[in-house]
């Protein structure tokens, strides 16, 4: 099997940006977590990180193809993306939803997302072990079909 992991917008800068809320973990951390993830669970792993919408929306189109499974972290377009919610669902596949905080503590504005309603599951505020939960969830119920 195969999984699609996203990361979003400005997650490029982790290890950097805000590091009272997102850690001083890097991209470079998290992607090497999700493979290890991905290898313990039998999953061969495809990493995107982007700031565009557009390429983002490629990515999930090419994945209903390729892949079995998407992990992904919208950013800051969880709370503005219509177009990345819709390209979710027309992929069929299924989705966890991770963000590395807790964004149910933050602004009023973070607690809305777009995307939860095309997610089997969401975690939040787990840190970095949010995507290994995620890889491990998908990684049990594409065990079960
Ligand atoms: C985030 C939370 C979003 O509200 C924010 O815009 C991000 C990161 C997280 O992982 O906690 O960029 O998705």
């Amino acid at each position: 099997g195969r999984l699609l992991i996203v990361n979003g917008p400005n997650l490029n800068m982790l290890g950097t940006r805000e590091p009272g809320i997102y850690g001083a973990s890097t991209l470079g951390d998290i992607e090497e977590l999700c493979r290890r993830a991905g290898a313990d669970a039998g999953f061969e792993v495809e990493l995107l990180q982007s700031n565009h919408e557009g390429a983002i929306i490629d990515a999930i189109q090419a994945a209903k193809d390729t892949a079995d499974g998407i992990v992904i972290n919208p950013a800051a377009y969880t709370h503005t993306s219509v177009a990345i919610a819709d390209a979710l669902r027309a992929a069929a596949l299924p989705v966890v939803e991770v963000h590395i905080s807790n964004v149910h503590a933050r602004e009023e504005f973070r607690r809305h997302s777009y995307v939860s309603p095309a997610a089997v599951a969401v975690i939040a505020g787990a840190g970095l072990n949010g995507y290994r939960y995620a890889v491990d969830h998908l990684a049990s119920l594409l065990r079960q079909d």
